[in-house]
């Protein structure tokens, strides 16, 4: 059977439920730290969805080269649409693959890795095999751009909790995401040589973006 969850239906209306339930602020918390992003030369975007984060990204850094990698051809169908209306070069700049990001081997000279909403996909061992896998082939300098949902302490503590679970409940309805729980990236990348550099919450804590790297 298998396991992979499915994106390719919720891959259109993706846009509009983000849009119905939490408005802007997922968009605020992916592009919050892209101005730091503007001297990179090779990302390796991690099921970036329907793009809307890669488009703004390339659009800002015109010589960044990208390799996006999602295991929906849908999502990536619509991502290669948004980046081409977003700016002429793509055709040139970006390559996507359709397969699972526990399966590819990143460019030696990527010196950008994003995973924005992407980590939580994932079961904790596999979030800890993808970074183990990933790290030993980024450069030195290489920066990872994470966004994800986190449950804060003190009051929003429950609520947050309540609202994570639901979310899982509604992705196992629709894409069959076998997830339940969100997993510690801190851990594997701190294992890995990493620092986080850079951090900004949103939503009371129970969104968060950050910048990790080799110092
Ligand atoms: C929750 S959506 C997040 C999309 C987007 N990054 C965002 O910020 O909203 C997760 C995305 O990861 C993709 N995905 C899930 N598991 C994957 C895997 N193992 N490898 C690559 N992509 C995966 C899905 O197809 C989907 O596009």
């Amino acid at each position: 059977m298998n396991s992979q969850p499915n994106f390719n239906l919720i891959a259109r209306p993706y846009r509009w439920l983000e849009y119905l339930t939490l408005g802007p602020i997922l968009q605020n918390c992916r592009t919050h730290f892209l101005p730091l992003l503007l001297d990179r030369k090779q990302a390796l975007v991690l099921g970036d969805g329907d793009g809307r984060f890669l488009a703004k990204l390339l659009t800002r850094n015109p010589t960044l080269q990208a390799d996006a990698v999602d295991t929906s051809a849908t999502m990536l169908r619509l991502l290669r649409n948004r980046c081409e209306a977003a700016t002429l070069t793509t055709t040139t700049r970006l390559r996507t693959h359709n397969r699972s990001a526990l399966d590819h081997s990143p460019s030696a000279k990527t010196d950008l890795i994003t995973a924005h909403f992407f980590f939580d996909c994932l079961p904790q061992q596999d979030l800890d095999t993808l970074i183990v896998r990933i790290a030993p082939h980024t450069s030195p300098n290489t920066l990872w751009l994470i966004s994800d949902f986190r449950i804060p302490s003190g009051p929003m503590s429950l609520p947050a909790k309540l609202y994570i679970r639901s979310l899982y409940l509604a992705f196992c309805l629709l894409t069959g995401l076998r997830t339940t729980h969100l997993p510690d990236h801190e851990i594997p990348l701190r294992r890995a040589g990493l620092t986080r550099t850079h951090q900004r919450l949103f939503l009371f804590g129970l969104l968060t973006t950050e910048i990790w790297s080799r110092l």
